[in-house]
């Protein structure tokens, strides 16, 4: 479609406020398996973005919705990247922003949990709380990020929902809100109890998985017929919620205290409604977001947005670098010159797409809520602002996680120096590692930091393919960091166990191979000014 094509006169005035109040935009936290890949599937078929889920119910099948952009991602059956997919439900719209799944992750998850106004948490009805979702959630809290819970797996044995739920208390200090109450235990899924209008639904296995489980709803006397003795358990149990005062508490949850609980089963498609209507109904809309001067940038202001991540190598025929951004404000409309914050320079929106996994499709207008993929957008860094108006707008940029793996690059092919400092500069601006420098290696042999050591596969790997600049990596026993107070004291932290790196943001860096070499180092020389990196991660 052309830029320039005259659009309806009902298309051109929609309203960036209204627009933003039918928009969800959520991720999913997760432990690799709980069912993540799964519920996404789920979730497309329930908004009729597909027709049959899982056509093939197997990671292999599945992949392919998903992403699977990079071959070291497709060759490991892994999700390293980031994608959104959008769909329409009920008369709004809903934008899942995908988060990487692997244990080993890296700052990409925080960058997206950036990104979006509310998250589900994920658990295996058998696990429960597994300590990348303990992570991820610590992340939502300090951002203040309402989190809806959906307990997967109820089709096979498990926990009890009670226990459940006190892990939820007293682990991490969530209160729980079931809104819907497990009939029959894990592994006898009998449906479950809605305890907002009492009623029971049924649930009913359907061959595969492959289309929305039918529901069957009862009122309270037809379920003591139906499923008696589950019933009465459940119905006992759930008015011990109430008791405890665990019912619905909208203030509680949009402050991030409280979260609705729901039970389902993500690979039969049972609860997934539930929680599509809970997203609805609860969950907040995009609303003003602060600039970084704290002042909030209003929906009906001009279009203004933020990269929250830049991937490369997505699509195998081309070169290309898409910047996705978050839309903040206004109404975005592929085509327009916005301008890019940090540079002042003016950006061409005209290559503007959206995309899940390898399907892409050209967007050609946004809302606050929504993300667009920015199509070889080299300008682009994370964390940079775009926006169309006067004044100006810029939004904080992305935090600087505290890394906990160090390695020191070198190229391998002296001739191709220069090839090395650009690549490493380029997967810097992309946020895929962090570069710092020491004193005593030399310019030549920069440390490179990283929340999750992943990344540093994912910096070989691309500086072969990309940038023709092959490195070796070699690892370093780091694994304590704190921020040097005084640079003077800077001769003091060089031991066999400890050395200090420069940031190029300015700070300085002391990193220790253990807890105990700090600790001893400071009872030695008490004067020390050794102090916590505070970082979105803390
Ligand atoms: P992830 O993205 O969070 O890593 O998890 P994914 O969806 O790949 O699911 C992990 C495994 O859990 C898969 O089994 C999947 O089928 C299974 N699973 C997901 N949701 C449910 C559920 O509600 N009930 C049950 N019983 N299983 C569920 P797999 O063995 O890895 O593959 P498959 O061959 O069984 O599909």
């Amino acid at each position: 479609m052309s830029q320039t094509r005259q659009l309806p006169e009902t298309d051109r005035v929609a309203d960036p406020v209204k627009e933003a109040g039918r928009r969800r935009t959520f991720a999913v936290i997760s432990h690799p398996d709980a069912g993540k890949s799964t519920l996404t599937e789920a979730l497309a078929l329930h908004a009729k973005v597909i027709s049959e889920a899982g056509a093939v119910h197997g990671k292999a099948g599945r992949r392919g919705v998903v992403s699977d952009w990079l071959s070291m991602e497709r060759s490991r059956g892994i999700s390293i990247t980031s994608a959104a997919l959008q769909f329409e439900y009920r008369e709004h719209v809903i934008n899942l922003l995908d988060t990487p799944g692997h244990a080993d992750f890296s700052e990409d998850t925080y960058r997206v949990l950036s990104a979006v106004d509310c998250a589900v948490m994920l658990l295996d009805s058998a696990k429960g709380l597994e300590p990348q979702t303990v992570k991820l959630f610590d992340v939502c809290r300090h951002r203040g990020i309402p989190v809806i819970t959906f307990v997967n797996k109820w089709d096979r044995p498990g926990r009890e929902a009670l226990e459940l739920c006190d892990e939820l208390r007293d682990r991490i200090g969530l209160r729980p809100m079931p809104l819907t109450w497990p009939v029959g235990i894990a592994g006898d899924f009998r449906g479950v109890l809605d305890r907002r209008d009492g009623e029971f639904v049924g649930f009913e296995r359907t061959s595969g998985g492959a289309t929305i489980a039918p529901e069957h709803h009862m009122s309270a006397d037809e379920a003591v017929e139906r499923v008696g003795d589950e019933w009465q358990r459940a119905a006992e149990e759930s008015e011990l919620l109430t008791e405890s005062g665990d019912d619905m508490d909208p203030d509680a949850f949009a402050r991030a205290e409280a979260s609705p609980v729901l039970f389902g089963s993500a690979v039969q498609n049972f609860g997934v409604r539930h929680l599509l209507d809970v997203l609805l109904e609860h969950a907040p809309a995009p609303s003003a977001r602060p600039d970084e001067r704290g002042e909030p940038r209003q929906l009906d202001e001009p279009f203004s947005a933020f990269v929250f991540k830049v991937q490369t190598g997505m699509d195998p025929a081309h070169r290309d670098r898409v910047a996705f951004a978050r839309v903040c404000s206004g109404e975005f409309e592929r085509g327009i010159v916005a301008t890019h914050a940090d540079t002042q320079r003016s950006f061409s929106t005209k290559y503007a797409q959206q995309m899940f996994g390898q399907q892409r499709d050209t967007v050609e207008r946004a809302y606050p809520g929504d993300v667009i993929g920015l199509v070889n957008a080299s300008a682009l860094g994370v964390g940079d602002t775009l926006h169309t108006g006067k004044p100006a707008v810029r939004f904080p940029g992305m935090p600087q996680f505290t890394p906990e793996h160090f390695a020191v690059a070198r190229t391998t092919d002296p001739g191709r120096s220069k090839q090395f400092r650009r690549g490493l500069e380029q997967l810097v601006q992309e946020g895929v590692i962090q570069l710092l420098h020491s004193e005593t290696r030399g310019e030549g042999a920069p440390v490179l930091a990283a929340v999750g050591p992943m990344q540093f596969d994912v910096v070989n790997q691309r500086m072969e393919s990309e940038f023709r600049s092959p490195l070796k990596l070699e690892q370093l026993p780091y694994t304590v960091v704190r921020l040097v107070g005084d640079p003077g004291q800077r001769s003091m932290l060089h031991t066999h166990s400890s050395e200090v790196l420069d940031r190029a943001d300015g700070t300085t860096l002391a990193v220790f191979t253990d807890d105990i070499s700090m600790r001893s180092l400071q009872r030695l020389k008490p004067e020390l000014d050794l102090r916590h990196v505070v970082a979105d991660t803390e």
